[in-house]
Order: structure tokens, then C-alpha cells, then sequence
């Protein structure tokens, strides 16, 4: 019978004949696949394995400090990049959803391609990918299917000439959880709501700017720290909030306002490929709608989603 031990005992062994001295790199997210897939392969070799986190300028609010400490405490040979510009300058005048997702992925590539570069003899790339993105052909989830999507771009990156290392691609999802925790990874990582690879770009409809994207992660820290504060973080499968390009009026004092409208989005689902929007209490709602329109220069309207897949996504591009 499988077990999550027993798993973790014979990957590692076997890892560790099969990349002997070798060294791999690994693009790391800060999602459950990739940092599940990074300790294994650390497991079996130690520093011969280079992580990569590159900051895109589209994360959540501090992710990056925070994802990068708690990988620096688990003891992975990380090495951090920011590269924000080089993605807001790709970004820059974008609007429609599909073009800001090529943009994205093409810059990854090329921030990847070049740190892979800096490391000398490098043999391997790892990846996180997980059994139904082996079997889910359209699977567009994290930097790993980035990569493939987009790798006949301007021809091949020389990363791609490297070994495949895919230590979860026999596993779902809830065995991943499970080999994480056997491993020790925190539970705040193994438990987190999916993220998508192009972030906040994906939420702020319309071209995305640095001002833009300071604001959407402001109202997106009240509603998940909302969420947390009231116990509710984990009946939600994903949540999150968008940046509308749309003005609407209010008054504040007595003065009249003409600012961004949020819409915020939280739904249940399995596997997010149909999805429910989440029946959160009134209470909840008008405290992270208080919250924001408070605490967010910007914001003077809040809207939520209700919304159900399909036949609306969950993402709004
Ligand atoms: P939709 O919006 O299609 O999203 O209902 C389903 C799930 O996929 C995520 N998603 C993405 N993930 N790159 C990703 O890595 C993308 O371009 C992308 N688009 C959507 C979404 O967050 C949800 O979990």
C-alpha cells in the first residue's frame, strides 16, 4: 500500500542514484508542487540542487520576502531575483488577457534561462509537476507548464536542453499535501489556496502598472487576512481580488470621490475546474468591505462575485 513514508523513502533513494553528483535547477512558485518536488530532490543532494524565485512584481502582498525566508529556513540552496521591472516593462501597455499571459511567460523564461546560465554545469531541470498536469494536456498551472507552453518561442532556451527531473508526476494532489507534511513543510505552505502563475496581472483587467498592482495587493491583504482572522481561509478553495477599470462615485465627508471599484472572489470547488462562488457570512463581507474602502486610497466600491463555473471562471481574464 502506498504510504506517504514509504514514498518519501524510496524517491529519495532513488533520486540520489539517479542524479549522482549532478547539479539540477528548479524554478520554485512558493506553491505546494514545486516546494514539495525542491525538498525530495534537496533530500537527495543537498546543494547540487540551485532554486530559483524570481520575483514577477505580480505576487501578493510581501509573498516574496516571506516565501523566500521560509525557504532559506528549510535550508534550500535559493537564490532570489528580482526582476520586477523586466516584467512591467513586458507588461507595459498590455490589456488583453492572453497577450499579458505570453508576455509573462516569456519574460520567466528569459529571467530562468539566464540565472540557469550562472550555474556551471548544470544538468537537470526539476520540476513539480504533478500527475494530472501529465495527464491534462491543456493544464495550465505553474512555472513548470509555463515553460511548455512557451518554449517554442524564439526557439529553444538552452535550459530546455536539460534532463527532466519530476519527482511528483505520479502523485494528485492530496498525496502531494501528504508527502509534504511526512517531509515537515509548513502547514501554511502546504495548506495554501492555488495561485495562478501570471498573479495580480491576471486580476487587474486592463495594462498593468506598479500603482495598480500596490493597490490590488493592499484590498487582496485586508480580504485574506479577513479570511484567516475569521477562521474561514480554509472552507474556501481560492479567493482573491480584482482590479476593475472602472470609476465610480462616492462621497467621502463631504466631499465627492470618483475612484476604482474591487470585486472580490472566493469559491469552493475540487479540482477548479467547476466551482461554486463561497456563501461567506454578511458580517465577513461588510468587515473587509469597511476595511478596504478605510484603508486603500484608491478604492471607494466593493463589490463580490457571485458568480458560478461555469459558466463564469474563476479568474476574470
Ligand atoms: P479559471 O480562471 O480558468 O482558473 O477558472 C482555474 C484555475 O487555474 C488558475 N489559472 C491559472 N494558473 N496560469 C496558471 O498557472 C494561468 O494562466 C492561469 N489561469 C487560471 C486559476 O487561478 C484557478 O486556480
Amino acid at each position: 500500500d502506498w504510504t506517504s513514508e514509504s514514498f518519501v523513502e524510496q524517491t529519495v533513494a532513488s533520486l540520489r542514484k539517479r542524479l549522482g553528483n549532478d547539479k539540477v535547477v528548479m524554478a520554485l512558485s512558493g506553491g505546494v508542487d514545486s516546494t514539495v518536488a525542491a525538498t525530495l530532490v534537496h533530500q537527495a543532494i543537498g546543494a547540487n540542487l540551485y532554486c530559483i524565485f524570481v520575483d514577477n512584481g505580480l505576487l501578493r502582498k510581501d509573498e516574496f520576502e516571506e516565501v523566500l525566508h521560509s525557504y532559506q529556513n528549510m535550508g534550500l540552496n535559493i537564490k532570489g531575483v528580482d526582476s520586477k521591472e523586466h516584467f512591467y516593462q513586458a507588461l507595459s501597455g498590455l490589456t488583453d488577457p492572453e497577450s499579458k499571459r505570453k508576455a509573462i511567460g516569456k519574460s520567466f523564461i528569459d529571467i530562468f534561462d539566464q540565472e540557469a546560465h550562472l550555474i556551471e554545469e548544470v544538468k537537470w531541470l526539476g520540476q513539480g509537476t504533478i500527475y494530472p498536469d501529465v495527464i491534462e494536456s491543456v493544464s495550465v498551472k505553474g512555472p513548470s507548464a509555463t515553460i511548455k507552453s512557451h518554449h517554442n518561442v524564439g526557439g529553444l532556451p538552452d535550459f530546455m536542453k536539460l534532463k527532466i527531473v519530476e519527482p511528483l508526476n505520479t502523485l494528485f494532489k492530496d498525496e502531494v499535501r501528504a508527502v509534504g507534511r511526512t517531509l515537515g513543510i509548513d502547514e501554511k505552505i502546504l495548506g495554501r489556496h492555488p495561485f495562478p502563475g501570471p498573479g495580480l496581472a491576471i486580476r487587474i483587467l486592463g495594462d498593468i502598472t506598479p500603482e495598480k498592482v500596490a493597490i490590488l495587493q493592499d484590498v487582496d491583504a485586508i480580504f485574506i487576512g479577513g479570511l484567516r482572522k475569521w477562521n474561514l481561509y480554509k472552507d474556501v478553495w481560492q479567493a482573491g481580488a480584482m482590479l476593475l477599470p472602472v470609476q465610480s462615485v462616492g462621497v467621502m465627508g463631504d466631499e465627492r470621490t470618483y475612484e476604482s471599484v474591487v470585486a472580490l472572489r472566493a469559491v469552493t470547488s475540487i479540482d477548479g475546474m467547476t466551482a461554486d462562488w463561497a456563501h461567506l457570512p454578511y458580517e465577513f463581507l461588510a468587515e473587509v468591505s469597511n476595511d478596504i474602502i478605510n484603508r486603500v486610497k484608491g478604492v471607494n466600491r466593493v463589490v463580490y462575485d457571485i458568480s458560478s463555473k461555469p459558466p463564469a471562471t474563476i479568474e476574470w481574464e
